[in-house]
């Protein structure tokens, strides 16, 4: 799946990237094989200690312990944020976005990973009752919320599961 993700993005040697809720470095180690300006942000010291004790304290990624809703980078610092696996414990998940907009460049590109919303309605009463989970249209509306255009989702997953994760990718036009 990380790979999917990754395929939706262009990331040419030199870009400089950020992952938001990088959590112990599995999807950053996916983006290092593209690009070796790599940024990793995460709220919890006990996940940045075993991104630390995996990838090494600075290099080759440079580890930072944040909030995704108040991002400490200046504006239009990054060519690519990407963010896997985090959005569904962010309390206000548009502000974070907005807040990801900011940083990344014009013509840079946003990916983030979310659970998608399941299609049964008893899936959808344990989801209602656990965390954000959303579909395309939730996304659009979040994405828009938050200050961007044209995004595009992508439903991924493993074989036995293939619409557990809902990818989208949107460009900052400005
Ligand atoms: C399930 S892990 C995903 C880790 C990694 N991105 C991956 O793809 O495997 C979720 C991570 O998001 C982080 N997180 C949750 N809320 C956050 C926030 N508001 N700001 C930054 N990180 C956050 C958690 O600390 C955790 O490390």
């Amino acid at each position: 799946m990380r790979g999917q993700a990754l395929s939706m993005l262009d990331i040419e040697e030199g870009d400089r990237v950020l992952d938001v809720g990088c959590g112990t470095g599995f999807a950053t180690e996916g983006i290092l094989e593209h690009t070796e300006n790599v940024h990793g942000l995460d709220q919890s010291p006990h996940q940045i200690e075993k991104a630390w004790a995996k990838l090494g304290k600075h290099d080759p990624v440079s580890f930072y312990l944040g909030d995704a809703e108040r991002l400490p980078f200046r504006d239009d610092s990054f060519d690519i944020v990407w963010s896997s696996g985090s959005i569904e414990y962010w309390p206000n998940p548009v502000e974070a976005l907005r807040e990801i907009r900011r940083i990344t460049k014009p013509g840079g590109q946003v990916l983030i990973v979310g659970p998608n919303y399941p299609k049964t309605g008893i899936m959808q009463k344990v989801a209602d009752s656990i965390m954000l989970f959303y579909d395309a249209e939730e996304a659009d509306r979040m994405f828009a919320e938050a200050g961007f255009e044209a995004v595009e989702h992508r439903l991924m997953g493993p074989s036995y599961d293939p619409d557990i994760a809902i990818t989208s990718v949107a460009e900052v036009t400005d």
